[in-house]
Parts: C-alpha cells; sequence; structure tokens
C-alpha cells in the first residue's frame, strides 16, 4: 500500500472513530488544516515535475476529496446523535396538569362574596350604597337615633368607648351600621333609597360573636313609603340572596328605639344532615331587624315627618353568610387560614351578578 493509501486509510478510520462533533473538528484540523498531512501532500506538488505533478496530484486530490466526503457523513451522523440525546433527556410530558395560575389559585373570602352579592341585589332594586365611619359619636350611634341619655337599650349594645373627651364627650365603635341612615338623612333630600354595608362592633365573642362583625343597613324614605314595601323588598332579597324561588317570612312585633313600629324577621328553613333548605321546615331563624322609622328620628335628622316617612332594617352580614354557605363558626371568619378559605372562598373572577348567578 502507498503512502497515500495508508494516510488515507488512516484518517478515515480517525474519522470513524472520533465520538463527537470536537473530536472530527480535531481530526478534520489534523487532515486539512494549514498543517494538515493532506494540505502537507498538496504543498509537495510545486516542487514535482509537469508529468509527476498530474499523476500525483489527481491521487492526492482524491484522497482529499474522500476524507472530505467521510468528514461530511460522520458529522451528520454526530449532529443526528446529539440531537437524539438531547430528545431524550429534555422531554416533556404533555400529558402533566399545568400548574394553577394565581387567578385559579386565589380565593375571595366569602364575607366579601355575600357583601358583593347583597349589593348587586340591591342595586338591581334601585338602592345606592351609602357609607360612614367606623369611629363614630355618641350622638350618631345613639341620640339621633331616638336612644335617650341613660336608656337601658344603650347598655345592650356592649359598647367600646374611647376615653372621654375634656367635654365629657366620648367617641365609640359603631355597635350598628344604623349611624349611616343619619349622616345619610342629614346629607340628602327625600326620596332616599340606600343600603349602608359595614364593619361594626360590639364587646361579645364566641361562635357566633365576633368583637368586630358586619351589617347591612337598609334606609327608604319617601311620602307615601310603608311596610308592605318593606315586606316586598325583603322578600325578594331573601328570594335572590339564597337562591330560591320560595321563602316563607314570619314578622314578630319587637322594639328598637328608632322604629315603630318595629319587627323582627324570621325565614322558615329546614336543617338535614348539616343542609339547610329553606321555604319549608319546622325551624324559624331570626335574620333581621326592621320598622317604620321612629319621627323623633326624622327630626333629629331634619326630615319633617308630617311630610315624610320611611323604613329601615338591619342585617347581620356574618350571619346571613353563615347560613348561606353553611359555616358553623364564625371566629373562622378572621383567621385567614388558607385552608378555610380553600373551602369555602370564591374564584377571584367569578363576579356575582343576578344574570350570570350570584354564587354559581
Ligand atoms: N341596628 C339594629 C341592631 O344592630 C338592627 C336594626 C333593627 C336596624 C331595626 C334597623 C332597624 O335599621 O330598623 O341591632
Amino acid at each position: 500500500m502507498s503512502n497515500l493509501e495508508n494516510l488515507q486509510s488512516q484518517i478515515l478510520a480517525d474519522i470513524a472513530a472520533a465520538a463527537d462533533e470536537a473530536a472530527l473538528e480535531a481530526v478534520r484540523v489534523s487532515a486539512l488544516g494549514k498543517k494538515g498531512s493532506i494540505s502537507a501532500l498538496l504543498a509537495t506538488l510545486g516542487k514535482m515535475s509537469p508529468d509527476e505533478r498530474k499523476t500525483e496530484g489527481a491521487k492526492i486530490n482524491l484522497a482529499k476529496d474522500a476524507v472530505t466526503q467521510a468528514l461530511t457523513a460522520r458529522r451528520d451522523v454526530l449532529k443526528n446523535a446529539a440531537l437524539d440525546a438531547r430528545l431524550a433527556s429534555e422531554t416533556i410530558d404533555v400529558t402533566l396538569p399545568l400548574r394553577d395560575t394565581p387567578a385559579d389559585a386565589g380565593r375571595i373570602h366569602p364575607l366579601s362574596q355575600t357583601w358583593d352579592e347583597l349589593t348587586t341585589i340591591f342595586a338591581d332594586m334601585g338602592f345606592a350604597v351609602a357609607e360612614g365611619p367606623d369611629i363614630e359619636t355618641d350622638d350618631y350611634n345613639f341620640t339621633k337615633l331616638n336612644f335617650p341619655e341613660g336608656h337601658p337599650a344603650r347598655e345592650m349594645h356592649d359598647t367600646f368607648f374611647f376615653n372621654p373627651k375634656e367635654d365629657g364627650s366620648r367617641l365609640l365603635l359603631r355597635t350598628h351600621t344604623s349611624p349611616v341612615q343619619v349622616r345619610t338623612m342629614l346629607s340628602q333630600k327625600p326620596p332616599i333609597r340606600v343600603i349602608c354595608p359595614g364593619r361594626t362592633y360590639r364587646i361579645d365573642s364566641d361562635a357566633t360573636h365576633t368583637p368586630q362583625f358586619h351589617q347591612v343597613e337598609g334606609l327608604v324614605i319617601d311620602k307615601g313609603s310603608h311596610l308592605g314595601h318593606l315586606k316586598w323588598i325583603l322578600h325578594e332579597f331573601c328570594k335572590a340572596f339564597f337562591e330560591v324561588d320560595n321563602i316563607n317570612m314570619r314578622f314578630r312585633p319587637s322594639f328598637f328605639p328608632f322604629t315603630e313600629p318595629s319587627l323582627e324577621v324570621d325565614i322558615q328553613c329546614r336543617r338535614d344532615k348539616g343542609e339547610i333548605r329553606f321555604g319549608e321546615g319546622e325551624d324559624w331563624l331570626e335574620i333581621l331587624g326592621c320598622g317604620m322609622v321612629h319621627p323623633n328620628v326624622l327630626r333629629a335628622c331634619d326630615i319633617d315627618p308630617e311630610v315624610y316617612q320611611g323604613f329601615a332594617w338591619g342585617m347581620g352580614i356574618d350571619r346571613i353568610a353563615m347560613l348561606k354557605y353553611g359555616m358553623p363558626d364564625l371566629r373562622a371568619f378572621f383567621d385567614a387560614d388558607v385552608r378555610w378559605l380553600d373551602h369555602y372562598g370564591f374564584r377571584p373572577l367569578d363576579i356575582p351578578t343576578l344574570f350570570g348567578g350570584l354564587s354559581a
């Protein structure tokens, strides 16, 4: 075998043995690079006679072509092998479930949900939302609502008082949302149709009472508003809120200083293995207090009781949320326990609407 043939078969063997593209490149440089073995042979052509150059040149070029082809073929093989190895190591299981996005994982607190549900229902009936401060004056929380000084009804409210000021007056954490009635009547002319959802405070704590809780107040003042309107509004509200076609309500006489007459409202229900059904059953659950606004309250708010009359109601938002969604302990509302929220919470973008469904 000639030297050239030896060299060629050695290079081809090296090419075949190159395990990766870097090794192959090294073989190429050692054969065809500037100082490569085949390049060195080609450089000898210049010193040959023309005849010799013809025959030797052709042979060397044949060897060069064979090496070039072998390099290309081997490079393809190595490239494909590298790709196969990468595909094998980077497999993606397209059947794996997606991770929850924040919009899927987040939850709306059932209280916020209930708040949104009830404002949606009352907005549909034409009620505006009115607000007032959590820190109230004694005057707005009690006196203007016809609680005379020293009246025992004040004591029933278990009030958080602030220290008295120099003039003897003292601020308090509002014990109900009724002072927002006063603020609304003092700042708006009738006809008035508002609901006042908000935070309220009383010194009380057990499974169904927390020192801070939530109420929604309703107030309608007009020339001809009467208890019939109130009954209809509450009935429509309860059907919409509890998402049932039929609800039975019971109006019992009661006492509140700011209404005359005053009533308490119960709804009929049946409890069955932890489930509650409305519109049937032997149980009656108290859900709110209401009545015709007392003429003294109208007068205290600069509204002439000879011209205007109206009705009001007050309802515990936490209480109706517990009833509707079967949450037994009110204290859990304030624990910020993610497991509880996961169980009872609502999806963030499922905003309650009457058209699309309140809690669906
Ligand atoms: N403020 C009352 C309470 O917290 C609830 C209430 C009763 C509000 C009758 C009213 C009403 O507006 O008319 O116990």
